[in-house]
C-alpha cells in the first residue's frame, strides 16, 4: 500500500516537474543565417527573419569567423541602413554569441566591418510577447519611484535659442527614472518627438518618433532608464538646436528613501 503511494506520488512529481519544464522554456534559439551563419551575403538576413516570429526570451545564435567579424547591436533602422556602428547598443566577439531577446521591438544587428555589413551582413528582426504566455504586466506607476519635474529650458521654455542651449541645459541635470520633463512651447509653432537613436537625433530625422507630443504643455514621465531623444519636426527647428538629449539614470536610494518608498506602496496596497 504504502509503496503503491509513493510510486504514485513520485510519478506526480514527475508530471509537475514536467509540465513546469515544459511551460517555463518554450523559448526557441535560432541560428542566424541557418547553416551559413551570420556572413555577408546581400539581402540574406531580409529573407531568413521573414516569416519568422520571435518571442521575447527567444535567442538568436551567430556562428561566424571572428577574425574579421563580429556582431554589433544597433539603436535603430538607421545605424543599420548606413552601417553605423560608431554608437553600438552591444557588442559580441566571441565567434558563438548566443544573444537573447529580452524585449520587445525592433533589435537589429549589424557587422561592424564596414565592408561585410554593406555587402549584406546586417540583420532585422522585429520581436513580440510570446501571445501564448501571459504578457507581463506594466512596470507599475506607482512604485517608480517620486521625482522631480524639470522645466526643459527652464525660462525660456521649448524653443528656438541658442544652437548648444539644450545640451548645456541637460549636461547639468542628474534625471532618474520617475522625473518628468515639462515641455512648454507654442502648439502652434513647434511640437515635441521623442525619438529612438543617436544618427535620427544627430541627423535630425523625424520620421520614425517613439512618441508625439503636440499639446504645448507636455509633461513626459522618464519611465526607462538610458539616454532619451528628443527634437521638435519643425523644418528647420532641430537643425538650429531644438533637440534635447538626456541620460536617464536609476535613482540610488538612501535607506530612508527605500523606507519611505516600501511605506508608499505599503499605503498604496492596503487602501
Ligand atoms: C573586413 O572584411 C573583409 C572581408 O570582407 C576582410 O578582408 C577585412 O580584413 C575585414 N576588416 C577588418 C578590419 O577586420
Amino acid at each position: 500500500m504504502s509503496t503503491t503511494k509513493k510510486i504514485f506520488g513520485f510519478m506526480l512529481l514527475m508530471i509537475t516537474t514536467f509540465t513546469v519544464l515544459l511551460s517555463c522554456c518554450s523559448a526557441t534559439v535560432y541560428k542566424v543565417g541557418d547553416s551559413d551563419g551570420w556572413t555577408a551575403k546581400d539581402g540574406m538576413y531580409r529573407d531568413w527573419a521573414e516569416g519568422k516570429e520571435f518571442h521575447v526570451g527567444d535567442s538568436l545564435v551567430f556562428e561566424y569567423d571572428r577574425n574579421f567579424n563580429d556582431v554589433t547591436q544597433v539603436s535603430g533602422a538607421l545605424e543599420l541602413e548606413f552601417c553605423d556602428s560608431s554608437t553600438p547598443k552591444a557588442v559580441y566577439k566571441s565567434g558563438h554569441d548566443v544573444v537573447t531577446l529580452k524585449e520587445p521591438g525592433y533589435h537589429h544587428f549589424i557587422s561592424s566591418n564596414q565592408s561585410q555589413c554593406t555587402s549584406g551582413q546586417r540583420l532585422e528582426v522585429l520581436v513580440v510577447h510570446d501571445p501564448s504566455l501571459p504578457t507581463p504586466p506594466p512596470l507599475p506607476r506607482k512604485i517608480l519611484p517620486f521625482g522631480k519635474t524639470y522645466k526643459v529650458g527652464d525660462s525660456q521654455g521649448w524653443n528656438v535659442y541658442d544652437s548648444d542651449f539644450y545640451d548645456k541645459w541637460s549636461e547639468e541635470k542628474q534625471l532618474h527614472v520617475g522625473d518628468s520633463l515639462l515641455f512648454e512651447y507654442d502648439n502652434e509653432a513647434n511640437d515635441v518627438l521623442e525619438i529612438s537613436g543617436d544618427l535620427e537625433f544627430k541627423s535630425c530625422d523625424p520620421t520614425s518618433p517613439v512618441a508625439v507630443y503636440k499639446t504645448g504643455h507636455d509633461l513626459v514621465r522618464l519611465t526607462e532608464p538610458g539616454v532619451h531623444y528628443f527634437i521638435s519636426s519643425k523644418t528647420g527647428h532641430c537643425e538650429a538646436g531644438l533637440k534635447l538629449r538626456v541620460v536617464v539614470s536609476v535613482p540610488k536610494l538612501s535607506p530612508i528613501d527605500r523606507l519611505i518608498r516600501w511605506l508608499r506602496t505599503f499605503r498604496l496596497h492596503h487602501h
